[in-house]
């Protein structure tokens, strides 16, 4: 693992998205995953100057998102496609067709997570995978548990989760209960993974995911097994390492 630690968020988001800059370079069909959340924001603003200045070029790139909630529509506000929409899929000049998130609308939940799977197998598997963290140590939707999940699957979200994201919505009834999110072994068998966290109030468990026991109580602590790993923090997180 290479842990970098940063003084402010603009050069932290900075940072994560030269590293996708320089696979895009390395590699112009290369495959990317992607998350939402707070935590990329910046990544994706960078992404999208990078594009604007010429710097960049997304029409060979791939790319699939990390989750989705059950039962949203694409077109809904808050639907993790509409996110990546809007912060980097229409700024850039990625075609339609290259841009991948599990369809929560699907008739059968459990065929959508093997043909993701197989989707991103057929693609070539993923170059580099963005990744934020739960205030529990959660990736993805890959919550504490008994072991790690290992494929693509339906989750059913904890009340720390449904209350961390009742804020895009107008009351925590309206939170989805379920979604589909990559596995921890899809996100391990990522080339390369990249995990942004900032923040106080997620000094705590940067620590124990980053220095503690490996464990599918703290999803993200499985981190560490992998063989190119790199963590973008701020100060404020870094505080208890
Ligand atoms: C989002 C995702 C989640 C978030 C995590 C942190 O696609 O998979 O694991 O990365 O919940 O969320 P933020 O960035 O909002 O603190």
């Amino acid at each position: 693992m290479k842990i970098h630690v940063y003084r402010d968020l603009e050069a932290q988001g900075k940072a994560a998205a030269a590293l996708f800059a320089a696979q895009i370079l390395k590699k112009p069909d290369s495959v990317l995953g992607f998350a939402t959340g707070s935590t990329p924001l910046r990544t994706y603003a960078a992404l999208a100057d990078l594009y604007a200045q010429g710097a960049l070029d997304f029409s060979r790139v791939h790319t699939f998102n990390l989750d989705e909630y059950v039962g949203m529509a694409r077109e809904h506000e808050q639907s993790y496609f509409n996110f990546m929409y809007t912060n980097l899929f229409s700024k850039v000049n990625i075609p339609a067709e290259n841009y991948r998130l599990p369809n929560g609308l699907a008739a059968d939940i459990d065929r959508e997570c093997a043909e993701y799977e197989a989707a991103i197998e057929a693609a070539g598997g993923i170059d580099l995978q963005f990744l934020g963290i739960g205030h529990d140590g959660h990736i993805g939707f890959n919550e504490p548990c008994g072991e790690f999940p290992k494929a693509t699957h339906c989750v059913a979200l904890t009340p720390m989760t449904i209350e961390a994201n009742k804020r895009f919505f107008a009351s925590a009834d309206e939170v989805p209960r379920r979604a589909i999110s990559m596995g921890i072994g899809t996100i391990m068998r990522a080339r390369g993974v990249v995990l942004v966290i900032y923040g106080a109030d997620k000094a705590e468990i940067t620590a124990r995911a980053l220095k503690g026991p490996v464990t599918p109580q703290v999803p993200a602590s499985i981190l560490q097994y992998h063989p190119n790993c790199t963590v973008l923090l701020d100060e404020a997180a870094a505080a208890e390492l």
